[in-house]
């Protein structure tokens, strides 16, 4: 495992503290292979526009978020990056993954055109996972890079799609397919903003941490397991400590793969743990589920592989349903579906090789592998598992 040095300026000791106190002072997560810090904290503590400075050579910036965003947070980030002595600009784009677009990135390759943007000058994405996909792919390589600083405001983002620098926009053919690896310059976040975020949004995000607790960190799933009232509650203090320690194991992660490679064994890949079945789900119900709910579905069909196949404990198996259940994920699809098509769909996953299906599962708390073509009857047991009642 990489080690990691972290400069944490408040005591967390204690997580199972009834009201968790929040840290006064930033958490500055580093890795090592990871050459950007991931900066958490609350209002006023982040000061985004004194670390933006910090880490680029600019006295102009271009600031990306989408119509729900911008008056919420995103102007007030333009309005203190220009206190600062930075000019900043606003662009907007339609809240939804539809923005994930060519057409949304042409507008703000435009817009950089016009304004003859720099090499070193920044591109600040302000918003959640659409927002960042987007103006990360757009800074990938405009000028083949220039520096990328999400500011996410979702739990998705804050827990996933910030860290680690996939990039892309979608092809009507398929979500992702036109990106780039782009590494952030710095990724500040501001836990304060997931105060105005839906409880919908926020319960599907936690999908990405019980993964993540999953795959790689035993002790964070028994944390889980000790919190969830207060992960519920939205506690202040408990969220700033789930966040960071799910910055901390997603950059863990990525930083040893950084581009996915890893061919011994399961790598970065180990993040794509539920996602399997979660995409073919997802793309079934036409993108009505959020990512985070597709994939709570898929961890319960893959936790079934994982028992049958890998040795995964039943006991383990039954204590994830569990902890998703009192998280308030729903572990049954929301209606009737027929396998057989979410079979089919299985089959154009990015995970498939050579036409074989592909799944990662653990076979303990904290550790992995591949299981490749499992038996149909096996996939569509485990699809089984999800049906409503
Ligand atoms: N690059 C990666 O590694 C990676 C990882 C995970 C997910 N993703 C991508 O992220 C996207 C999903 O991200 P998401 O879940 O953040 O969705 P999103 O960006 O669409 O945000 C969800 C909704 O919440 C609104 N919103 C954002 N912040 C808010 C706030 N603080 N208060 C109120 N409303 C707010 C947005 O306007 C939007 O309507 C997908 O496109 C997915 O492919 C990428
Ligand atoms: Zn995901």
């Amino acid at each position: 495992m990489v080690c990691q040095k972290i400069r944490i300026a408040a005591c967390l000791a204690g997580a199972t503290r009834r009201r968790m106190a929040m840290p006064e002072v930033a958490q500055v997560i580093q890795v090592p292979g990871l050459d950007y810090d991931i900066v958490v904290g609350h209002r006023g503590i982040v000061d985004i526009p004194n670390r933006i400075q910090r880490v680029v050579d600019a006295d102009r910036a271009v600031v990306v978020t989408d119509d729900v965003v911008g008056p919420l947070y995103a102007r007030s980030v333009v309005e203190s990056l220009n206190n600062v002595g930075m000019e900043a600009v606003l662009i907007s784009v339609p809240p939804g993954d539809s923005s994930k677009s060519m057409a949304q990135a042409g507008r703000l390759f435009d817009a950089l055109a016009e304004r003859q943007h720099g090499r070193d000058e920044p591109i600040v994405a302000v918003g959640g996972g659409v927002v960042g996909d987007l103006a990360g792919f757009v800074a990938a390589t405009w000028h083949r890079g220039v520096p990328w600083i999400p500011c996410p405001t979702t739990l998705e983002a804050d827990i996933d799609a910030s860290i680690g620098g996939k990039t892309a926009v979608n092809h009507p053919s398929g979500k992702n397919l036109i990106g780039a690896f782009h590494q952030p310059a710095l990724v500040c976040i501001d836990i304060d903003c997931l105060d105005t975020l839906s409880g919908r949004d926020y319960t599907a995000a936690l999908a990405e941490s019980v993964k993540h607790a999953i795959i790689h960190a035993p002790d964070f799933f028994v944390w889980h397991e000790q919190n969830a009232a207060l992960i519920v509650q939205r506690d202040p203090g408990v969220v700033e400590e789930l966040v960071a320690r799910n910055c901390r194991i997603k950059a863990e992660v990525v930083a040893a793969d950084m581009r996915e490679t890893a061919s011994q064994n399961v790598g970065r890949a180990a993040l794509n743990f539920g996602h399997t079945a979660g995409h073919a789900v997802e793309a079934y119900f036409e993108y009505r589920l959020r990512h985070g709910e597709a994939v709570a579905l898929g961890i319960v069909a893959a936790l079934d592989l994982a028992v049958r196949h890998a040795g995964f404990p039943e006991g383990d198996r039954q204590r994830c349903e569990r902890l998703m259940a009192e998280l308030g994920m729903a572990c049954r699809a929301p209606e009737r579906f027929e396998p057989e098509q979410v079979i089919e769909r299985l089959a154009t996953d990015k995970k498939v090789r050579r036409r074989h299906v592909r799944f990662v599962v653990p076979t303990q708390m904290g550790s992995v592998r591949w299981l490749e073509s499992p038996p149909r009857a096996d996939l569509a047991r485990a699809l089984d598992r999800i049906q409503p009642d």
